[in-house]
């Protein structure tokens, strides 16, 4: 291919993903693109893939005044950044492939109307499930209105520290500390761990499952943080595993639900076999039940991969049409649904007297630890969040959505 037909890329960023694209794109000899400057806060830092130095700018007007830049790539940390980069790309007419799934949560509804005024394109299948084709597969394949769940495990560190502490005895700060090392945790892990990170994957996910976005503040999201060994050990006895699952369900024609929550997963769903920094998706509908998507969640090259499929996509003038959004009688979001839960205390607040469960089916009480099982609505947990958040308690989901029927 003629040279002149390559997208000339300006990439933001040159961290763990950047680098991988850097890589990924040097080595394909069909990414029909090339990258002609690369935007960085420090030049001089030393860096484990080294690239041409003529290449490093660190002002961003460099790449986004260049005409004869095509396209923007933003692999940035920082989502106020990140932000400013990528709206101002679209502004002057350039197109965006983005990976910053913080910043895309925050801003969708305003960056969908900023691809329709300026009627240009922002990508971003990187920032949900690495190398996971979600986002266009919602977008296109699944542009119906058969869709009922999309459910799954969306972050690679906090699933690769449930492996290493559940299947190799590994300790909960080593095993995160390996994850870093790994280049599959966030700058801020707590992120990963609090189930942020997978919070804003599922957001950008729902945009495209069910043409309706939900900002962050009011979706219920619990992390893995205080899970300790006697967690392990009921999950173990009952021989289910512990994942950090998100998940939207359509509860009724009109209506919808979605949280981020650890669940004990029995060994015949999909993702109990997902495990390490695998990232695993079922997908749930009319007519064909449920399909089941797998692969690396996290780390530079996996996300690179889907980063350079953004960039062929824009070869074609491919761009989201968000058609969903405009649908006939989409579905409201709604809280009030029932979940059956176990809940764990290993405090001297009687926590779990406090809340309002509709009803118990098991309850144990110890000198070291209390749980119950019981139900309660996604409401109350939404409402006492603070209560919830304290380094003595442990939530996990007991899936009974559709098990039960
Ligand atoms: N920290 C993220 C994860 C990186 O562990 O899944 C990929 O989004």
């Amino acid at each position: 291919m003629n040279q002149k037909d390559n997208i000339r890329i300006g990439l933001f960023g040159f961290g763990t993903v950047g680098q991988g694209i850097y890589s990924v794109i040097g080595r394909a000899r069909n990414a029909h693109a090339e990258i002609k400057r690369i935007c960085v806060r420090d030049v001089c830092k030393p860096r484990k893939v080294a690239c041409d130095p003529g290449l490093l700018t660190d002002k961003a007007s460099d790449l986004l005044d260049d005409p004869e830049i095509d396209l923007i790539v933003e692999l940035i940390d920082d989502a106020d950044a990140s932000y400013q980069i990528v709206t101002s790309a679209l502004r002057r007419g350039k197109p965006v492939v983005s990976g910053n799934k913080a910043m895309i949560a925050a801003h969708l509804p305003e960056l969908i109307e900023l691809q329709r005024e300026t009627g240009t394109a922002l990508l971003y299948d990187a920032s949900s499930c690495g190398s996971i084709p979600v986002i266009r597969n919602l977008e296109e394949y699944y542009d119906n209105d058969l869709l009922l769940e999309v459910k799954g495990i969306l972050n690679g560190s906090s699933n690769y520290i449930l492996s290493q502490v559940f299947d190799h005895g590994r300790d909960y700060d080593s095993a995160l500390a390996r994850a870093q090392e790994l280049g599959f945790a966030e700058s801020d892990p707590s992120r990963d761990i609090d189930g942020i990170d997978s919070l804003f994957k599922l957001i950008i996910i729902t945009v495209h499952a069910l043409g309706v976005y939900v900002a962050p503040s009011e979706i219920f999201t619990y992390g893995i943080r205080t899970i300790k060994d006697c967690d392990i050990r009921y999950a173990r006895e009952k021989r289910v595993k512990i994942k950090l699952v998100a998940q939207v369900v359509k509860v009724s024609e009109s209506e919808f639900t979605m949280f981020v929550m650890p669940e004990f997963v029995v060994k015949s769903r999909y993702i109990y076999s997902v495990d390490d920094e695998y990232n695993g998706v079922v997908i749930r509908g009319e007519c064909y039940d449920r399909q089941f998507m797998f692969g690396k969640g996290a780390g530079s090259l996996p996300t690179a991969s889907s980063i350079l499929s953004d960039v062929t996509a824009r070869h074609y003038g491919y761009r989201y049409e968000y058609k969903k959004m405009g649908y006939a009688g989409r579905p409201a979001y709604t809280t009030d649904i029932l979940l059956r839960v176990y809940l764990r205390s290993t405090g001297s607040q009687d926590i779990i007297g406090s809340l309002p469960f509709e009803k118990i089916h098991e309850r144990y009480t110890s000198a070291s630890c209390n749980y119950v099982i019981g139900d309660i609505r996604l409401s109350e947990l939404i409402r006492h969040r603070r209560a919830l958040s304290s380094p003595d308690i442990f939530l996990c989901n007991i899936s009974r959505f559709f098990e039960e029927e």
